[in-house]
């Protein structure tokens, strides 16, 4: 080696992180100091029945997929509490109760990991790298997909496995009234379907009084089609990191060692 021998670049700090989801399981390499993807995201259709050993078998595909070998966060839509998943709302029953580390653990072996809840993963990356709004004071972040998933953050700060998707608002839950999914399943025009998204807003404000909402999931891409019809007084925007979020959070959360 030369005396002006070029050295190494230093290395990027990198997490894969997985987000798994009702109709598709999705994971890329994230730079988690900046929230960018690092080449292409990977998806693979959920498995159905999605057992938790199908669904931990996809995991590893998508690890071996890109080759990786360092930090890998997951993402599961339902509460992750010591490890153990406690719910399965939009997902197989067979869940409730699993040791998230076992399970993973017996296909990814050797390689750290953390699971936690889909919504709280998309909140924490908003606060890291979205709207300024998301790390300051006491706000809501939504995702309306399948469900609805929420991470209550108070200055940046989260408070894990709020269920605020399962919250009756009259004589419903609020995500078998304003989720993404019952939009579609429906055939409800923008106008009529955030109407009822601003009853489970109104009443989110009755009882917790956020400074914000933040709204993240698939829609939030479509957000000026429908937040004209909003009458919300507390302020609702769009995530910056619409569907990214997911992934860059488990991947974040990783980083930070982070088990809720
Ligand atoms: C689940 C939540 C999840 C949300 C979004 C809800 O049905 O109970 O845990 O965050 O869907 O996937």
């Amino acid at each position: 080696m030369t005396k002006h021998a070029r050295t190494e670049e230093p290395t990027v700090a990198q997490a894969l992180g997985i987000d798994i989801g009702g109709s598709g399981i999705k994971g890329a390499i994230v730079d988690v100091t900046t929230g960018e993807f690092v080449g292409e995201r990977h998806r693979i259709a959920t498995p159905q029945p999605a057992t938790p050993q199908a669904v931990a078998e996809t995991v590893a595909e998508i690890v071996a997929h890109f080759g990786w070998t360092g930090p890998v966060g997951i993402t599961v839509p339902a509460v992750v509490r010591h490890r153990i998943v406690r719910s399965a709302a939009n997902i197989d029953a067979s869940w409730i109760g699993v040791d998230s580390q076992q399970l993973f653990g017996s296909v990814l072996q050797g390689v750290r990991f953390s699971v936690l809840n889909d919504a709280d993963a998309a909140g924490l990356a908003e606060v890291a790298c979205g709207d300024p709004t998301a790390a300051r004071g006491p706000v809501i972040f939504l995702t309306l997909g399948t469900g609805i998933g929420s991470a209550f953050l108070l200055n940046g700060q989260l408070f894990p496995n709020t269920e605020l998707g399962h919250l009756r608002v009259g004589k419903h839950e609020a995500e078998h009234i304003a989720s993404s999914a019952v939009r579609e399943r429906e055939g409800l025009s923008y106008k009529k379907w955030a109407k009822q998204l601003d009853k489970v807003l109104a009443e989110y404000t009755a009882l917790f009084n956020p400074e914000a909402f933040i709204i993240g999931g698939g829609i939030s891409r479509k957000f000026d089609k429908w937040c004209g019809y909003l009458d919300s007084p507390v302020p609702v925007v769009p995530a910056q990191l619409r569907n990214r979020a997911g992934i860059v959070g488990a991947a974040l959360a990783v980083s930070q060692d982070l088990h809720p």
